[in-house]
């Protein structure tokens, strides 16, 4: 358990106290959800895991500092990261009088060598060996991996590595199928059993583990200008995105998606900022809260040795009329009308045409 051995380590660093919250259910329903809802993936692949825990930790910890009366709060982010901005960005949005310390900032660790070597001078249990330094974060979303070997963009990721999920050469070899029932753009059901958001992502994590679901390897670009080389393992979240957005392709048309994917891409680069707080974020959420109002139904999805494909989808609300698409002979589709529109809609095609050949 990443618990254990935490007091320790606290007393060992000089606190007087720990507090640890368990603040999985938050987390999930009012960080998690909001991302998932509207469609948030940053630079095309990142599914915002370390992001959207920032401001949910920098919030608890802002409680806890207002309720033993300090007047400082520390992180043990890098200077070269996103997190230092994320948490900070926290802290001035929820308490501007908090002094922030920041020890890799201001003492002389300059890497990570520094700091297990600073660890080891003063007796502070860490779990890192200089031997296996990747730098990781976990949550209930996600795991990520940096540094170590995976700083050269030309290296593959070693197998041994991944936590959160098998090696796919070893998943099952027959597909399994998933039901995943959706209200309103999030997800609330598993195989028609209704779960508290952390309970159904834990479940979907097990799940997608087990069939290698949801690994990401990336270069991506860090809020303070550089390139970074990142691994991600989502394997719940992936399946719960896939979801979301197939069912969206019932409940959206054409220029609604188009609009909600636009704003979803300006959400993601908000979150992956640590800009939580704005109030630009939150009006996006009451966006998102309309807009997926109707984003309620059934997705059926089968997992595969890596994969995630769609095998089925259901609405109430759904805009696809099969009288209406289908190939043969309808009512409300006349294909006669079909003729007028097109040559309206080429008009302006015709007309360049006709100015280009001089008629
Ligand atoms: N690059 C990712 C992000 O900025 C992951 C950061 C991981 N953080 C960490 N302290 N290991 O969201
Ligand atoms: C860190 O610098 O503390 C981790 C990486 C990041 O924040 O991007």
């Amino acid at each position: 358990m990443e618990l254990e051995g935490l007091e320790k380590k606290a007393k060992g660093s000089g606190a007087s106290q720990l507090v640890v919250k368990d603040l999985k259910e938050e987390f999930v329903k009012d960080f998690i959800f909001p991302c998932l809802r509207a469609g948030a993936i940053y630079e095309r692949k990142y599914l915002l895991g370390t992001s959207m825990a920032r401001p949910v930790i920098a919030k608890a910890m802002v409680d806890v500092a207002r309720e033993v009366g300090a007047d400082a709060v520390a992180h043990g982010c890098t200077g070269k990261g996103n997190d230092q901005v994320r948490f900070e960005l926290a802290f001035f949005a929820l308490n501007p009088e908090l002094k922030v310390v920041a020890p890799w900032r201001e003492w002389d660790i300059t890497g990570r060598e520094d700091a297990i070597e600073y660890a080891k001078k003063y007796d502070i249990p860490v779990s890192v060996t200089k031997k296996s330094i990747y730098s990781r974060d976990r949550n209930l979303w996600h795991l990520s991996h940096e540094g170590d070997i995976l700083e050269d963009p030309g290296n593959e990721p070693e197998e041994g590595m991944y936590m959160m999920s098998v090696n796919p050469v070893d998943a099952p070899n027959q597909p399994e199928y998933l039901d995943i029932g959706i209200v309103k753009g999030v997800p609330v059901s598993i195989n028609g059993k209704e779960l508290s958001p952390a309970s159904l992502l834990a479940e979907l994590n097990t799940i997608g583990g087990k069939h290698s679901i949801g690994r990401i390897d990336m270069v991506e670009n860090r809020l303070v200008g550089m390139k970074s080389r990142g691994v991600y393992e989502t394997p719940g979240g992936t399946i719960m995105w896939h979801a979301v957005r197939e069912l969206e392709s019932l409940t959206l048309d054409l220029e609604t998606m188009q609009v909600k994917d636009m704003f979803a891409l300006k959400y993601a680069e908000l979150v992956y900022a640590g800009r939580w707080f704005d109030p630009l974020r939150e009006s996006m959420d009451a966006f998102m809260d309309k807009i997926t109002e109707k984003t309620t139904g059934s997705v059926r999805l089968k997992l595969y040795k890596g994969s995630v494909t769609v095998a089925s989808r259901t609405s109430p609300y759904s805009l696809y009329r099969e009288d209406i698409s289908s190939f043969e002979n309808g009512q409300i589709y006349n294909q006669g009308d079909a003729e007028g529109f097109i040559r309206l809609y080429g008009l302006p095609t015709r007309v360049r045409a006709m100015l280009e050949k001089g008629i």
